[in-house]
């Protein structure tokens, strides 16, 4: 267990992170010491974040951790989430923020509505783009702040009746590589990790077909990956040691991308 506590006493947001690859990521960068507030939206993952506040507390090496449940396809949440983000751990500094919560949508382009369009753009980039905006007046002057897209292979591959889901994580990819240079002077980092297949709920809503098709190309094992594989990638993007990297998007998918 990575236990050194390379961002202790930072503060930081981890959209989504109530399950799934959120959770891991939160739950990751507790173990490396940082206060992180969990988010989500769902009524049902209300439980899953009480219980991964008392996870975070169990491992009594100085990390705190706090919830709030925010729509991120609402443009006031962001704010929201900031607030109550400062009100619980008494800051005005945010140090990290990891924009995860995304939704995934099936459908042909010929199927497609311009509501369901919305509400995977709504989310997946315009709730990056603007819980970005809001934790921008917070960003500490000096180490450098550390922002993280998660994005997809998706964003670099064609997988049919995708392309709504593929293209926001493209968006994702181009904001990222904007927003490394717009903040680069002031010593911020920003950059993006791309998991392909990773076993989780929304995995779970793939077709079985696709997951077997996916597991074959990965060359690692030929197996999908776990939350356990990503969150570290993540870490270690959110610590001091990887100041040098900015506007890039690191793959984490055993390699299913050099295929
Ligand atoms: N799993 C994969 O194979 C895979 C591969 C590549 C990239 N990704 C990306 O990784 C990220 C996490 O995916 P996952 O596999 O962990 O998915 P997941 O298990 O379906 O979790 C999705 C997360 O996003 C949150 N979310 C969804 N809609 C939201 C909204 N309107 N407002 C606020 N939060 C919202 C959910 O919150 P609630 O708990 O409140 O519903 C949940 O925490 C996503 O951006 C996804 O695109 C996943």
């Amino acid at each position: 267990m990575a236990s050194f506590p390379t961002v202790a006493g930072k503060v930081a947001i981890v959209t989504g992170s109530a399950r799934g690859i959120g959770e891991e990521i939160a739950y990751e960068l507790a173990k490396r010491g940082a206060k992180v507030m969990i988010t989500f939206t769902s009524e049902t993952s209300q439980s899953r974040a009480d219980a991964l506040v008392a996870r975070i507390a169990a491992l009594q090496n100085g990390a705190t951790s706090a919830s709030v449940r925010a729509d991120l396809a609402l443009p006031e949440s962001p704010d929201i989430i900031v607030k109550a983000t400062l009100a619980a751990f008494s800051t005005s500094t945010i140090d990290i923020l990891v924009n995860n919560a995304g939704i995934n949508l099936n459908c042909p382009l010929a199927a497609l509505t311009s509501a369901a369009f919305d509400s995977v753009f709504d989310i997946n980039v315009r709730g990056a783009f603007l819980m970005t905006r809001a934790v921008l007046p917070h960003l500490p002057a000096t180490p450098g702040a550390r922002i993280v897209n998660i994005s997809s292979q998706g964003a670099r591959r064609g997988f049919p009746d995708y392309t709504v889901y593929c293209a926001s994580k493209a968006a994702l990819e181009g904001f990222t590589r904007a927003l490394a240079v717009e903040l680069g002077g002031a010593g911020h980092t920003v950059n993006c990790v791309a998991p392909g297949p990773v076993r989780s709920e929304m995995m779970d809503m793939l077709p079985e077909g696709v997951v077997e098709f996916q597991k074959k190309r990965t060359p690692m094992q030929n197996r999908v990956g776990t939350t356990e594989d990503v969150a570290p990638i993540v870490a270690w993007l959110v610590e001091e040691s990887s100041r040098w990297v900015t506007g890039q998007t690191i793959a984490a998918g055993g390699g299913i991308e050099v295929l």
